[in-house]
C-alpha cells in the first residue's frame, strides 16, 4: 500500500542511525501522527545491555515529547527474512499511546506485513483497569 510505502522507508532510513554494536542487530521505526506528521526511531543499545532502548520505543517517546497525541500506524523495519515483530515491552508502549493501529513489519528485501496491535498483544493491562 503506497501509504506503508512512505513510513517504511522512513522506518529504512531510521535503521541507518541504530547504535546496535553489541548485537548487530539493526532495527528502525517510524510512526504515524494523526497530525500527519512522522516521528522515526532506531534501537540504541547500551554496554550495560540493559539500557538498550527499542526502535520502536524512541519512535514513540520522541512523538510524546513533541507534544503529539494519537497515532495512525507504526513501521518496524529490519534486515530478516522472518519480519521482525515488537518485543513485549514495546507492545505495551505502542497500546498506551497508539492503541488498535497496524503495524506494519517489513525488511529490506521488499516483504511486508501488518498486524493489528489487538492481535498481537491480546488482554492488554491498561488504564481501563485504574
Ligand atoms: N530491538 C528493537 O529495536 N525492536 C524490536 O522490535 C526488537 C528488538 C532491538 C533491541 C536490541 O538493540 C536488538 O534489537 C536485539 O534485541
Amino acid at each position: 500500500m503506497v501509504e506503508h510505502d512512505s513510513l517504511i522507508a522512513a522506518a529504512k532510513q531510521a535503521r541507518e542511525n541504530a547504535h546496535a554494536p553489541y548485537s548487530n542487530f539493526r532495527v528502525g521505526a517510524a510512526l504515524r501522527a494523526t497530525s500527519g506528521r512522522v516521528y522515526t526511531g532506531c534501537n540504541v543499545e547500551n554496554s550495560t545491555y540493559g539500557l538498550t532502548v527499542c526502535a520502536e520505543r524512541v519512535a514513540i517517546f520522541k512523538a510524546i515529547s513533541e507534544g503529539e497525541r494519537g497515532f495512525d500506524a507504526i513501521a518496524v523495519v529490519t534486515h530478516t527474512d522472518v519480519l521482525t515483530p515488537p518485543c513485549g515491552a514495546c507492545r505495551q508502549i505502542i497500546w498506551e499511546f497508539c492503541g488498535d493501529v497496524p503495524v506494519i513489519l517489513a525488511n529490506l528485501k521488499g516483504q511486508v506485513e501488518v498486524h493489528r496491535m489487538s492481535k498481537l498483544f491480546p488482554k492488554p493491562f491498561d488504564s481501563s483497569f485504574l
